[in-house]
């Protein structure tokens, strides 16, 4: 069943664009900007929403700390993801004006329902979105989108995560078209880097070979860490988990303007950095970070269209560009490298130790 791949993981992670275009089937309409999600929220009630809280653990709070980001900029509304089992509905928030939405692939992790029952209890409305089909949290929320990524073996989190926040983006635009807050045109543009999302992450799949190459020849790094903005953040602590996930290796997301506040004391020769400098990531701030890390010696492997930024990389993975979108195309390099460097240390990639696949204890 693993199709000729020797890893689950490797086969999901190549399954990226079939999982997208089953994700985006049937709901986007371009011709008029608009969205479908087949989701019963009056538009009276988006009109009045203050908040939107993301809760979700792991991967899928990564894709949370995204599509909050995209939910603020596009429907102007208050937008943060919170850590599942860090969360509580307080801060004064209005239940009433306050949309709760639990991002969870298996839709069964313990943390994340709790944090919805505790939103629930404090009268919140709950919209979930998930991968899987009657689990617990489509019983308990309110409304529910599946992100219809199909089933994911691997305990790495890969397809499921850019269908996530692919289903998020969709979301994005239906709260803001809804709250009208994004005129038809911008729609339109947002809407068509949507689509070719499935695309862009088969150009980086086609590269594999330069992954391996780099994996190889970084395998043996002390630490790793990702670094960037905006967007290219949540990208950062993704690539970063799934690298200490697999691989067993120290490695750390940072926020780029972040490393001049305490971790650059870590960056030597022995750690490799790779920065997200793509679209939507201010790629521009994050190259005077990577001139920092350079200047103490870390190789600097990084995401790219920005043919400056090559002089002070020592391995430029070439990206495809789609905007806010960009980021998440640079996820897909993180997670062939990860791949790579579990590989060459001939780790568990598809059941690493002491991991779950979906973790239903708090
Ligand atoms: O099923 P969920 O999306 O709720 O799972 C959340 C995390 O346990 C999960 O994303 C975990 O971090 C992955 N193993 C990461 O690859």
């Amino acid at each position: 069943e693993k199709s000729g791949y020797e890893h689950y993981m490797l086969k999901e992670i190549h399954e990226q664009p079939t999982a997208l275009r089953q994700t985006l089937s049937g709901r986007i309409d371009e011709l008029n900007g608009e969205v479908d999600l087949d989701i019963d929220l009056p538009k009276e009630y988006l009109n009045s929403l203050e908040e939107v809280t993301f809760v979700a653990c792991g991967t899928s709070y990564h894709a949370g700390l995204y599509a909050a980001q995209l939910v603020e900029s596009l429907a102007d509304v208050r937008a943060s993801a919170e850590i599942a089992s860090e969360y509580e509905f307080d801060g004064g928030r209005d239940p009433w004006r306050t949309l709760v939405v639990p991002v969870t692939q298996s839709g069964e992790t313990a943390d994340t329902l709790s944090a919805l029952r505790r939103a629930k209890r404090a009268g919140a409305r709950s919209l979930a979105v998930t991968n899987t089909l009657g689990s617990t949290v489509t019983r308990e929320a309110d409304e529910t989108v599946f992100i219809r990524a199909g089933p994911e073996i691997g305990v790495a989190a890969t397809k499921t995560f850019v269908s996530q926040v692919a289903t998020l983006a969709l979301l994005s635009v239906a709260f803001a078209r809804a709250r009208g807050e994004l005129s038809t045109t911008d729609a339109i543009e947002f809407l068509g880097h949507v689509r070719q999302l499935p695309g862009a992450v088969q150009k980086v799949l086609d590269e594999e070979a330069a992954f391996k190459e780099a994996a190889t020849e970084y395998a043996d790094g002390e630490a790793f860490f990702f670094i960037g903005r905006k967007l290219g953040y949540p990208v950062a602590l993704e690539g970063a988990l799934k690298l200490k996930e697999i691989a067993y290796v120290h490695a750390e997301g940072f926020a780029a303007g972040e490393l001049k506040h305490g971790p650059l004391a870590l960056v030597t020769p022995k750690s490799p950095v790779l920065a997200v400098l793509t679209q939507g990531s201010s790629p521009e701030a994050t190259l005077n970070n990577v001139k920092e890390v350079e200047s103490r010696g870390a190789p600097v492997l990084g995401c790219t269209s920005l043919r400056d930024a090559e002089k002070f990389l020592d391995v430029t993975f070439d990206m495809p560009e789609l905007g806010a979108l960009s980021p998440l195309i640079a996820n897909v390099c993180f997670q062939l490298f990860a791949y790579h460097v579990a590989k060459l240390k001939g780790r568990s990639i598809d059941k690493p130790r002491n991991l779950a696949k979906s973790v239903t204890v708090e």
